[in-house]
């Protein structure tokens, strides 16, 4: 088994810098997430673990050996893609077989290896149909039982999920990721989608515009991201963003909003001298009530109501706020009431969040930096 090193890695095409001075580990058997919108560099970073690009900087190991230059058939690594391109005139059993034929490995052994892999992923009873004789989702178990069937010593998975109807998809992350923990195979894993990224990651590394922004285990992403953009990325729908001045130890809202904050905090925002504050409220810790039952709550309109069965995603409105800005709360209950109608609004004092307006980071990432 194996662990995989990025030192310093950057990859150009063109102007464009698609990985930028990269240094992390993926641990042996961790299930490793790469999460990020689309263009971040993402592809780029498998695609470069895999040897199918070179680094233009940097160096790459797995475990101690350097394979920065290393032949990408060298490497033992299963790559599967969004697109599972699965030979069309191939029946399942010689899709799964391929890899295997190349390596002139001898008949009776293929067959073994094949059916192992295929009852790991249940699809044994698949072997003798044609790729258009199945569906999506067993497609997708064929492509990675094709992956698998080798004993690679790393998986690089680029969002193989995406094309999975919704329904099946929830079910297709668990056995995912139930079959890595049972192959114990180190996982580097790309997705834009948040949700996946929570719910299969061991550790986390969100990636924009070629950079690492932030590494980090599920909890610690939710409870403590590293500025503004991992904030808003991860959660759904994502954090609220107020702005607000720190003035005689509150910070204020709209000039007339005063919110009282933990000591701690206070005495970070001194001890960095920072006056312009953005305030971080999850829609889950944004609650609502019809009359003013404490000096903080701060007055909104209800703009839109979304039911959506378990919870109500309520849509508030407050100009003094911004023009355009809606703040989202998120009522565990079927929340019913009239577009239009004022009510109060009070944050969660114990599930706030606060960055640096200046520099969009997170003031006890700050603190602990300086
Ligand atoms: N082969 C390539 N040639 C030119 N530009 C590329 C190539 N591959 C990726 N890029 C660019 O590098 C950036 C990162 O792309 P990519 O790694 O595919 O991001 P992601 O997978 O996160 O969507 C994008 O701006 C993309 O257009
Ligand atoms: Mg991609």
């Amino acid at each position: 088994m194996v662990s995989v090193v990025l030192d310093n890695v950057t990859k150009k095409f063109g102007k464009v810098i698609a990985a930028n001075e990269l240094t992390f580990e993926v641990k042996d058997k961790e299930f490793f997430v790469l999460l990020g919108p689309s263009g971040g560099g993402k592809s780029t970073i498998l695609n470069l673990v895999a040897g199918l690009e070179r680094p233009d900087k940097g160096r790459i190991y797995f475990d101690d050996e350097d394979v920065t230059f290393l032949a990408p058939e060298k490497r033992n690594v299963a790559m599967v893609f969004q697109t599972y391109a699965l030979y069309p005139h191939m029946k399942v059993f010689d899709n799964i077989a391929t890899p295997l034929k190349v390596m002139k490995i001898p008949k009776e052994e293929i067959k073994r290896k094949v059916k192992e892999a295929a009852e790991l992923l249940r699809i044994d009873h698949l072997l003798e149909r044609m790729p258009y004789e199945i569906s999506g989702g067993e497609r997708q178990r064929v492509a990675l039982a094709r992956a698998i069937v080798r004993n690679p010593r790393i998986f690089l998975l680029d969002e193989p999920l995406s094309n999975i109807d919704a329904k099946l998809r929830v079910y297709a992350r668990a056995e995912l990721f139930k079959l890595q923990r049972r192959l114990g195979v180190t996982t580097l894993y790309v997705t834009h989608d948040q949700a996946e990224a929570m719910s299969m990651g061991d550790r986390i590394a969100v990636i924009n515009q070629g950079k690492l922004i932030q590494i980090a285990t599920p909890e610690e992403l939710y409870h403590m991201p590293i500025d503004t953009f991992v904030g808003g990325f991860v959660g759904s729908p994502p954090m609220n963003f107020i702005d607000a001045v720190y003035k005689d130890k509150k910070l204020v809202i709209a000039g007339r909003y005063v919110i009282t904050i933990p000591q701690n905090v206070m005495k970070i925002i001194e001890d960095l001298s920072l006056n312009e504050i953005l305030l971080g409220a999850r829609p889950e810790h944004v609650s609502i009530n019809f009359d003013k039952t404490d000096p903080e709550d701060i007055e909104a309109e209800i703009y839109a109501i979304e039911y959506l069965g378990n919870e109500t995603i309520v849509d508030l409105y407050n100009k003094d706020l911004g023009e355009d800005k809606i703040i989202k709360a998120r009522i565990p209950w079927r929340f019913k009431d009239d577009v239009g109608r004022k009510v109060w609004m009070k944050f969660d004092k114990n599930n706030l969040y606060y960055f640096d307006a200046a520099t969009q980071t997170n003031i006890f990432h700050l603190s602990a930096k300086s």
